[in-house]
């Protein structure tokens, strides 16, 4: 990616999470509408209410072909997953919360609550970082701590602590929707990294994406439309990894596995009785990692 360009990858991100709101039966998984005043002219306009017409021809495209709308229910099943344990971290009492490659994260908008107890630290690349600055509400962004930091280049434990993180105390972590875009080098360093500044009973909320030789078709024919896709927007996929790989990363950097959702698991929880045809791609895993 152009190191001056926004993430294109953290606006669709954002821009499947409105879709869900517009497409898909309520209730909504996770709501969030909040995101729209940050999205750019153009992604605006394509997340406007469809005409009735439209969304039920796609509803119908989607009923015969449910992998278009597994991204979707990727993106918000993790986004929901992230939210609840988000929500018992703070009532354990954790008061620090940090998003790593935060993208249009919109708790700061949404969770005002959060702000008077709790310290929020968001974590992106200098340029989608500021980018994002610039369009959130001052009020906002005056009461939200940033980090520039490419998990590549930068050292992330070093900047968390010049940001104000507390390493005596515990944190709350989510890193969504990112590591499918790194080295498996850089997974591990940042798993490194954050745990540097991870007092016993910090917890981090993940996800990745297995390598499309570990399932069917279906989901394979996807991956690689996907692979395609982000190719063409200069965010290509580095990081597939293997279960195994990703557990083994993780209890290295001092971590451990909690909670480990697969598709089906994803689906069981979320997914069932829904009137839509959202679902969940099979290469896809959310974990919940704490810190001993
Ligand atoms: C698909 S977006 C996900 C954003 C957000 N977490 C979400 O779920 O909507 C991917 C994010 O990863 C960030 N990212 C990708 N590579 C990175 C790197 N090397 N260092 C820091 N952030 C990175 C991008 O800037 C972007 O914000």
């Amino acid at each position: 990616m152009d190191k001056h360009q926004h993430s294109q990858t953290a606006e669709i991100a954002a821009a499947l999470r409105v879709w869900h709101t517009r497409l898909d039966a309520p209730p909504a998984i996770f709501d969030d509408r909040a995101v729209i005043p940050l999205l750019s002219s153009g992604m605006r306009q394509l997340v406007a209410p469809p005409p009735p017409l439209l969304a039920m021809q796609w509803r119908a495209l989607e009923s015969a072909h449910p992998e278009l709308a597994a991204l979707r229910g990727q993106t918000v099943t993790r986004a929901r997953f992230a939210e609840d344990a988000l929500d018992a971290a703070l009532s354990r009492g954790h008061q620090q919360i940090v998003l790593l490659a935060a993208g249009l994260d919109t708790t700061a908008l949404r969770r005002p609550d959060i702000l008077d107890r709790a310290t929020l630290f968001e974590v992106d690349q200098p340029a989608t970082q500021w980018w994002k600055r610039a369009r959130l509400p001052a009020h906002t962004a005056n009461r939200t701590r940033f980090a520039a930091v490419d998990f590549a280049r930068n050292r992330l434990a070093e900047r968390l602590r010049e940001t104000g993180v507390d390493p005596q105390r515990p944190l709350f972590a989510n890193w969504l929707g990112c590591t499918y875009y790194l080295p498996t080098e850089t997974i591990g360093s940042t798993l490194r990294g954050l745990a540097e500044v991870a007092a016993p009973g910090s917890e981090l909320i993940t996800d990745y994406w297995l390598p499309s030789q570990s399932v069917s078709w279906r989901p394979r024919m996807l991956l690689r439309g996907v692979a395609l896709a982000l190719h063409t927007q200069q965010e290509p996929l580095r990081g597939l990894i293997s279960e195994q790989a990703m557990h083994q990363l993780a209890e290295g950097a001092g971590w451990q596995v909690a909670e480990e959702l697969d598709a089906p698991a994803c689906r069981a929880r979320w997914l069932t009785g829904r009137r839509d045809s959202l679902s969940v791609p099979a290469f896809a895993r959310c974990l919940r990692l704490v810190r001993g």
